[in-house]
């Protein structure tokens, strides 16, 4: 018999009901379904619209069905259909018609917008504290790597000296804009929608204050059809999350091109890379290739959740059941990269002299003789202009910039003296960045300490 059927004269087609059901995935939010429901009964109570005997009855019910839920002593049924009736069901197979009273004055509607709430809510301090784990992954792999030398690109093309250190606290920059967007879509997870009633909230006189007290939301939500029909704060949840994946996906991406032969920056430890089944040589980096790949489906869990939400009339639809799947997608995607990627990182080794080398290549200290050169008193572009042809000279000579002697170098200025050596030298070149922002270990140390005490207020952050 179904919750609903009073209106109804045929029972549900069998393809019907098992369409229609949603219980196989948001069966995950019972704990928070339950929770939503007790504070509701207290409110019941406290409103005299239920007696405090009954409330009794029925907290104690939920209390139990939730702990016989986790020790795997009930099941669900597709005939309840969802995760809200299914628990209501149980309710009244435990303490008999009195579970029947619970649904005073709520509708699956403002129910399932709560639960959401309440699911998503939890699942952001877990998210929050994978990010503090790899930024202090970072700044401690940044802090060993101070002076280690490597080259930085642009174009894919080695361009100049930078250091590893420098490298890494990129990425701490980005997942600290991705902290701020998490904190900014909890910033707006803070009203509670219960009392919106399937639309138009109830005549029964209820203590939405009291509810939000209970369930620790800031606010309740304002206006009933939009309380029911708001999934903003889901899709800016999977907008975050494409952007933490887009940033993932990128140090993957040059983590994998460092741990190939041809630039042997890094090597994955044994724990963190997998082999083939047919080339017994093989070590593969399939963690951050993998990391890379679910971006893509996180970025369709984003796609899902606008698309779903773009045409739909107010105030609820069936059409947003289907948040759900999206929604848990996403946090399960990016808690699971997160976890992995962090280790991996981490013990990956890093080839300091094979970095440092490729520093050296490619005329990448070029830039540092014209700046030598201006400072000598010669006009930027027409320094720009001797070096190019110094270049090229080495190009076709097969020699790097520093090892021309004071001669040949005088050839292609007068300005040039002894001292060009110094200035060309690799770690002079990168020592010499040192402007806030920059690359030389100063620099870099500088950096480190603000970002270490951004790290601990962080941590000290209830983010709620
Ligand atoms: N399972 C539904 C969902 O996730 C709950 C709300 C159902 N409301 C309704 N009017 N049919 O959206």
């Amino acid at each position: 018999m179904k919750l609903w059927g009073g209106r109804f004269t045929k029972q549900t087609d069998q393809l019907t009901e098992d369409f229609n059901a949603s219980i196989a995935f948001d069966s995950r939010l019972f704990r928070h379904d339950i929770q939503g429901s007790i504070a509701h009964a207290s409110m019941l109570a406290r409103q005299g619209i239920i007696t405090s005997a009954e409330r009794d009855l029925i907290i104690s019910g939920l209390e139990e069905i939730k702990l016989e839920l986790e020790a795997g002593k009930l099941e669900f049924t597709v005939e309840a259909e969802d995760v809200h009736m299914n628990i209501e069901t149980l309710l009244t197979a435990k303490i008999g018609d009195l579970g029947k009273k619970l649904h005073t004055a709520r509708s699956r509607n403002d129910q399932v917008a709560l639960d959401v709430r309440l699911y998503l809510r939890d699942e952001i301090k877990e998210v929050r504290e994978l990010i503090l784990a790899i930024e202090e992954a970072l700044l401690k792999l940044a802090q060993e790597h101070l002076d280690t030398i490597m080259p930085g690109y642009t174009h894919l093309q080695k361009a100049q000296p930078i250091t590893l250190a420098h490298h890494l606290m990129a990425y701490f920059e980005m997942f600290r804009r991705d902290m701020g967007r998490l904190d900014d879509c909890q910033k707006r997870l803070v009203a509670m929608p219960l009392g919106s009633g399937a639309l138009a909230a109830t005549g029964f006189p209820l203590d939405r204050e009291y509810v939000r007290e209970q369930l620790d939301f800031r606010e309740i939500t304002r206006n009933s059809l939009d309380g029911v029909s708001d999934r903003d704060f889901a899709i800016e949840f999977c907008s975050f999350a494409s952007l933490l994946m887009m940033h993932l996906s990128r140090f993957s991406e040059e983590l994998i091109l460092w741990s190939t032969e041809e630039f042997s920056f890094i090597n994955f430890d044994d724990a963190f890379s997998t082999g083939s089944s047919i080339m017994p040589q093989k070590k593969n980096p399939d963690i951050a290739e993998l990391v890379r790949g679910k971006t893509g489906r996180v970025y369709g869990d984003l796609i899902t959740l606008l698309t779903l939400m773009k045409s739909l009339p107010l105030a609820y639809n069936k059409d947003m059941q289907e948040d759900k799947e999206a929604l848990f997608d996403a946090v399960d995607t990016v808690k699971k990269c997160l976890l992995v990627f962090t280790p991996m990182l981490v013990s990956s080794k890093f080839n300091k002299n094979q970095m440092a080398q490729s520093a050296r290549g490619s005329f990448t200290n070029a830039t540092d003789l014209a700046d030598y050169l201006v400072v000598k008193g010669l006009p930027f572009r027409d320094a720009h202009e001797v070096v190019g042809k110094a270049v090229l000279y080495c190009i076709d000579n097969n020699r790097a910039l520093e090892e021309l002697d004071l001669k040949k170098f005088q050839q292609f200025s007068e300005l040039i003296d002894f001292d060009v050596y110094q200035c060309l030298d690799i770690r002079e070149c990168v020592a010499r960045r040192k402007i806030p922002g920059g690359p030389a270990p100063e620099a870099v140390q500088n950096a480190l300490k603000e970002a270490g005490e951004w790290t601990e207020r962080m941590k000290d952050g209830t983010s709620k």
